[in-house]
């Protein structure tokens, strides 16, 4: 790992701050988005070992799984007592069990006569834990009940037989576990994580999606791709409204958790004013930046056309099929022209005059666009949270928040319903579990239905499979566009280090900061 020296690291900080200023309900933003906390320069340099050498992984198994903090569940998984959610990470599995109304306990998920898993899906309401071998059976709370034929097991000591427990830890609704009976407790793991959350605690979300999906990469290329706003300039051009040269996002790093604020434009900055797009069934995109019109032609074909009207048309996977251009944004082509949403229809921006009008309406003359944007939340948020929608922060509901706990949860900030967890695919570095679950505010009139299930997709799979995504389902499917030959590419590369960004990629350096003192190098 090298870290080299250099000044330090230029921050949004004064630009946030002002956006803060500016704020609807600037009196009611909780304290900590006002704290600062750039990391200092380095580490730069990552091993490109660490994703793709089987040691690593190994190494990972020895000092990261079984000695961290990791999320496993979210009290939504238990409707009922005798709920049991296993939670398999690498070799180790484990049983993640409801023993009672307000008590959770973690075992080792393996029988104590021949080893066989004691389960390898979920159960709902058990009265036991039964082994499906030979039948033992141990009470929910661990303690050994039933063993057939015990006369044969000469002194076997029922009292001795207990499931062997990890330490469970709870935060927000989610129920950690940590392998290591030495751990520090999960408290001071997490630090001070709940203040970023103060205006709507985990406490009040619930789980509303959950969807697993098998990526053919190592659990950090993947993870990564989500821990920075850079990589929206280029694979999610359609979402940019931050002006072409800054992607507009606050990166700070606390202890083992890290912060991103994406707020879309912080400074006046003017994005460049295209003809609007007509509203009908084509499935049509223009790169907010250059111009350029990407339009589907039907059976996976693109006509791209540049702003100077040269034109061409492409596979859905950028291919070039015909015409003068000969190269076009390969995520764009997948927009327009890939795997579609059936019910949802590519958003039209509103026009200028449209902003305007409500600006008149709700917030008086002169209104920014962000304004505007949060005032339209709060209204369609006055259905779920009546008594708390006029006093919700802009910055709360227009930024998009997103933090990572160390090593693998990203919880987003508050009206973001967004988590997401990753994780090797069992004993394979090769491929990881991506997983992204909704947390919804509860509403104020206690009525909502939470998913106890996880909706699993292969490898092969479309993210368009999981129409509960929504539009997320469409980004992920540019991001897969790219993430498997990331780890290809990795493998390929003649570099032994890859290079981080000093402050777009401050997530990623800390991160690893944190991976080197837990894994070290091999
Ligand atoms: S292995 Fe579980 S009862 Fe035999
Ligand atoms: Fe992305």
């Amino acid at each position: 790992m090298s870290s080299t020296a250099r000044a330090a690291v230029t921050t949004m900080d004064d630009a946030f701050e002002k956006m803060l200023d500016a704020d609807t309900n600037a009196d009611k933003i909780i304290p900590a988005f006002r704290r600062n906390a750039p990391l200092e320069p380095g580490p730069a340099l990552v091993p490109v070992a660490r994703y793709i050498s089987r040691e690593y992984h190994e190494r990972e198994k020895e000092r990261l799984w079984s000695r961290v903090w990791q999320m496993a569940a979210h009290e939504d998984d238990f409707p009922n007592v005798g709920d049991v959610v296993p939670y398999d990470i690498a070799t180790k599995s484990f049983l993640i069990v409801r023993v009672a109304e307000d008590e959770y306990k973690a075992y080792y998920n393996a029988c104590l006569h021949r080893g066989r898993k004691l389960r390898e899906a979920r159960g709902k309401g058990l009265p036991e834990l039964r082994c499906p071998f030979h039948g033992w059976t141990w009470n929910l709370d661990g303690s050994l009940k039933v063993v057939p034929c015990a006369h044969d097991y000469n002194g076997l000591k029922k009292d001795e037989e207990s499931l062997p427990e990890v330490k469970v830890g709870r935060w927000g609704r989610f129920i950690f576990i940590n392998p290591d009976p030495d751990c520090e407790p999960l408290e001071k793991y997490v630090g001070d994580l709940d203040t970023h959350f103060e205006f709507l605690p985990f406490e009040r979300r619930y789980k509303s999606v959950h969807v697993a999906k098998i990526i053919r990469a190592n659990w950090k290329v993947v993870q990564e791709a989500f821990m920075e706003s850079y990589h929206v300039l280029m694979t999610h051009p359609q979402i940019l409204t931050g002006g072409p040269n800054d992607l507009c996002t606050k990166y700070d790093a606390f202890g083992n958790y890290s912060r991103a604020i994406r707020c879309g434009a912080l400074e006046a900055q003017t994005m460049p004013e295209w003809e609007p797009l007509p509203n009908d069934n084509i499935s049509r995109l223009r790169h907010p930046l250059t111009g350029w019109l990407y339009e589907d032609l039907g059976n996976g074909r693109v006509q791209v056309t540049t702003a100077k009207g040269e034109t061409g048309t492409f596979t859905s996977n950028a291919e070039w099929i015909a015409g003068d251009l000969k190269d076009a944004n390969p995520h764009l082509c997948l927009w327009v022209s890939g795997q579609q949403l059936d019910e949802v229809r590519l958003p039209q921006p509103a026009t200028a005059d449209e902003l305007q009008k409500m600006a008149a309406e709700k917030l008086g003359e002169g209104a920014s666009p962000r304004a505007i944007g949060a005032e339209l939340q709060r209204q369609a948020l006055k259905e779920t949270l009546p008594t708390m929608a006029d006093d919700i922060p802009d910055v709360e509901l227009s930024a998009s928040i997103f933090f990572t706990l160390f090593p693998n949860w990203h919880p987003w900030g508050s009206f973001n319903p967004i988590n997401y967890r990753f994780r090797p695919n069992g004993d394979n570095h090769e491929e990881c579990i991506m997983e992204c679950m909704y947390l919804s505010p509860i509403p104020e009139d206690g009525n909502y239905t939470p998913v106890s299930e996880i909706h699993w997709l292969d490898a092969d799979s479309d993210w368009t499979e999981a129409p509960e995504l929504g539009m997320l389902a469409m980004i992920f499917n540019q991001d897969l566009r790219n993430l498997p030959f990331v780890y290809e590419g990795l493998k390929a590369t003649a570099r032994e280090n890859l290079r981080l960004a000093d402050y777009n990629e401050l997530k990623l350096r800390h991160f690893h900061k944190l991976y080197g003192e837990w894994v070290g190098d091999a």
